[in-house]
């Protein structure tokens, strides 16, 4: 059994309308039937663009939204049954650690406060000698000075913030933690620190990640598994050097196609796989495959009537995709508008191949940088 799996998880907003009589008009399907497994020790990365229902999926996990559907078992226990006071005392086994670090931190609370409250909720520590003796061990493995603990989150710089909010989790002693957009706010300099740090202390800890994000570079170099996500459902999910070397998914496959390669000669050669439209509304998904509205492979039959599952194509490699196999061996194309080989010179990819507001293709902007920096050490 692996130590989180959701099953079938869905979270659908109700959205109202009216002053007086406050009627339902509709929902929101942020997350609509999400099942995957991460394994204990390990790091599960999370992928898709803007407004996919990623951070709705780890507030979810830790019930800090409701449920409408589905389970989510954290070591053999059904998170969505129980009771307010049974969730507080799982919680502290499942903590978040944000993308903004100074919007998550109390700007009045120095930093042994910050870190003790936590501490003293949950009952770790006889009293604050003791929890002061652990916020100092924290600390340090966290790469803060000592003296930290008496000043103010705004003294410190972005990726120092970033420190706090991660030893606010670790004083903690969890399990499994959320990282939702861990070093988006962050220098790529930085990012690379952040992340080297979040794989030392899952070495030294055990620890289990979910980490969240829209670059593929960042969940590249940290995640054993990769799903990525769109309008709320996984399309793809394998371990992440297949997904890379062999993504099967037309929207992966698109997003891979924004990733620049480190190469010249393979960059300047390679296909670039354009979407077309704008990514649909979560409150009015399209029927059938929801990503037949944008998909250059899209078929006249059962693409836009009947929903795709995940299916297993072998290796832990999972595909919501009609025509993966046919995708896959060439028997059926993409239309001819949607692709075009990159010319010697011309500017990086980053321009069409997912338009600016995914974020994904934004933030493949940033991807060499990020890769190389991420990559050292
Ligand atoms: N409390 C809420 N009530 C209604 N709709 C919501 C609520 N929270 C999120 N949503 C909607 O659910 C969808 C998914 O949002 P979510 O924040 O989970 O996306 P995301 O993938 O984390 O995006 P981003 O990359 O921008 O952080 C969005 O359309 C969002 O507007
Ligand atoms: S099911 Fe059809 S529309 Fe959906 S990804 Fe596959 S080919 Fe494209
Ligand atoms: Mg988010």
């Amino acid at each position: 059994m692996s130590l989180l799996e959701l099953d079938g998880v869905k979270v659908h907003f109700p959205v109202r309308k009216g002053v007086l009589f406050d009627r339902t008009v509709g929902h929101v399907y942020a997350v609509d039937g999400v099942s995957l497994k991460v394994e204990a020790g390990r790091t599960y990365g999370l992928v898709g663009e803007s407004g996919c229902g990623k951070t709705t999926l780890g507030r979810a996990v830790l019930r800090l939204v409701d449920i409408t559907e589905g389970e989510v078992v954290l070591d053999g226990t059904n998170l969505a049954k129980l009771s307010g006071e049974e969730m507080r005392r799982v919680r502290r086994r499942l903590q978040m650690v944000f993308q903004d670090p100074l919007g998550s931190l109390n700007p009045r609370q120095n930093i042994e406060s910050i870190l003790a409250e936590g501490m003293a909720a949950h009952g770790i520590g006889a009293d604050s000698e003791e929890r002061r003796a652990k916020i100092k061990e924290v600390l340090a493995r966290v790469g803060l000075p000592a003296n930290a603990l008496s000043r103010y989150p705004h003294e410190f710089s972005g990726g120092q913030r970033q420190r706090i909010g991660i030893a606010r989790a670790l004083v903690l002693e969890p399990d499994v933690i959320i990282c939702d957009e861990p070093v988006s706010a962050l220098d790529v300099s930085i990012q690379a620190q952040v992340i080297n740090l979040l794989e030392e202390l899952q070495e030294s800890l055990g620890l289990t990640y979910l980490v969240i994000a829209h670059d593929l570079a960042v969940v590249r170099h940290i995640s054993d598994v990769i799903g990525v996500m769109y309008l709320g459902s996984l399309v793809e999910e394998a371990p992440s050097d297949t997904l890379y070397a062999e993504p099967r998914h037309p929207y992966t496959r698109a997003l891979m196609s924004a990733v620049p390669v480190p190469d010249p000669d393979v960059e300047d050669n390679r296909e670039r796989i354009l979407l077309q439209g704008d990514l649909p509304s979560p409150a009015n998904p399209p029927t059938g495959c929801r990503f037949h509205t944008r998909c250059p492979w899209k078929q006249e039959t059962r693409c836009a009537t009947e929903r795709p599952e995940l299916r297993d194509i072998g290796g832990g490699h999972r595909v919501a995709c009609h025509y993966a196999a046919e995708i896959a061996d060439g028997t059926i194309g993409p239309r001819q508008s949607a692709t075009a080989p990159r010319a010697a010179g011309e500017q990086r990819p980053v321009d069409a191949a997912v338009p600016a507001e995914a974020g994904v293709g934004a933030a493949a902007g940033a991807g060499p940088g990020a890769e190389e920096a991420v990559g050292k050490e």
